[in-house]
């Protein structure tokens, strides 16, 4: 049967460290109250000069080195993204240019923290139908530039990076057995950025007197709503495959804030620390990045043997959701 697998990872990170120490001086917050409410320590932020691009180009070299393929090979280019380097054209293109990818189409995805999810999901349907043997997935955000620095009620939470994955036609039991994804556009409103598209184009009052550029949320909504989401698509996995949590190896939740990771892997039974993959203490809510670092990071470290059931679950602003179950 022909499937897709995942051949290669790589993820990029930018070298800046923002402690929450360093937020103490920047809004009226403590580390103590960073840590209990949301499990962060620290976050990467871009510096001048770096852009969504920088970090997407860096994960893929490494992603496209441990698969042993070249940039040529690639026949599509998917990047996850609500930060992209310009409104147009595609981040993904600027991508394809400098990794030398000349033979991929390549196009942008917005589903904001699910964004990865959806770019397998594509992935997975062009290499089914044979439209496609070699496609590059990647997440990649540099959050802090659309982050109100004056809001704590955000700016504690975000961070930069990108991870990537390289994504390849097999035969056999292996790879992806099914991705599932989900939008619920009634809460488009909760978490989102009000200016500089067309609704509310970049003017000074926009900018910069009604800061609408930046990120705004209404917290408590969002942690019920992807608590019950992201279970739901994770309950939908395994359902589609015959699978009970039991079967789950290694779960890989969205990491945007550890209670919301701990809820949804209560619901799920799957709570011990061996089973369940948590990064977020180290990078924030990195949004379409945050699964295929952390996906990367699990791939490094040996935490994926052969024939481990792998499940990735994702929920962000749209509302966007969706999982990916696979056979390591
Ligand atoms: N430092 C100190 N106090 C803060 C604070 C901060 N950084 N941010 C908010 N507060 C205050 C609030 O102003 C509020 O004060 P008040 O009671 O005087 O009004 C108080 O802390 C409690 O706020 P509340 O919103 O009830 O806290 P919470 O326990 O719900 O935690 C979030 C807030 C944002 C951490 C939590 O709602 C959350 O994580 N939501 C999901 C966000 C998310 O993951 N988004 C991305 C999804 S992809």
């Amino acid at each position: 049967m022909l499937r897709s697998r995942i051949t290669g990872t790589g993820s990029s990170l930018p070298e800046k460290i923002l402690t929450n120490s360093d937020l103490e001086l920047m809004v009226e917050t403590s580390d103590e109250w960073i840590t209990s409410r949301t499990g962060i320590k620290q976050r990467r932020i871009a510096s001048e000069g770096q852009f969504t691009s920088t970090f997407a180009v860096e994960a893929s070299r490494r992603a496209l080195e441990m698969s042993g393929i070249k940039a040529e090979e690639l026949d599509l280019i998917i990047l996850g993204t609500v930060t992209p380097d310009f409104p147009f054209p595609a981040t993904a293109c600027i991508v394809q240019h400098e990794i030398g990818a000349v033979n991929a189409a390549a196009f942008d995805l917005s589903a904001a923290c699910s964004g990865f999810i959806y770019g397998l999901s594509i992935a997975d349907k062009y290499i089914r139908t044979g439209e496609a043997r070699k496609v590059l997935v990647i997440g990649a955000e540099v959050l802090s530039r659309v982050v109100d620095w004056t809001d704590r009620n955000t700016c504690i939470l975000f961070g930069d990076g990108s991870g990537a994955a390289v994504i390849e036609a097999c035969e056999g039991d292996t790879g992806l057995l099914s991705t599932h994804i989900f939008s619920n556009g009634s809460y488009w409103n909760t978490l989102y950025q009000p200016g500089c598209g067309n609704r509310n184009p970049a003017t000074n009052r926009s900018v910069i007197d009604d800061r609408l550029c930046f990120i705004k949320m209404e917290g408590n909504d969002v942690f019920k709503h992807a608590v019950r989401a992201m279970e739901e698509a994770a309950c939908t996995a395994l359902a589609a495959n015959g699978m009970t949590p039991s079967d789950v190896s290694l779960l890989i939740p969205h990491q945007a804030n550890l209670r919301i990771i701990d809820a949804t892997a209560k619901r799920l039974g799957i709570t011990e620390e061996e089973r369940l993959f948590v990064n977020l203490h180290n990078y924030g809510n990195t949004s379409s990045a945050s699964i295929p670092i952390s996906l990367d990071e699990a791939n490094r470290s040996g935490r994926m043997k052969p024939g481990d059931i792998v499940l990735l679950d994702a929920f962000g602003g749209g509302f966007t959701y969706g999982s990916a179950l696979m056979r390591w």
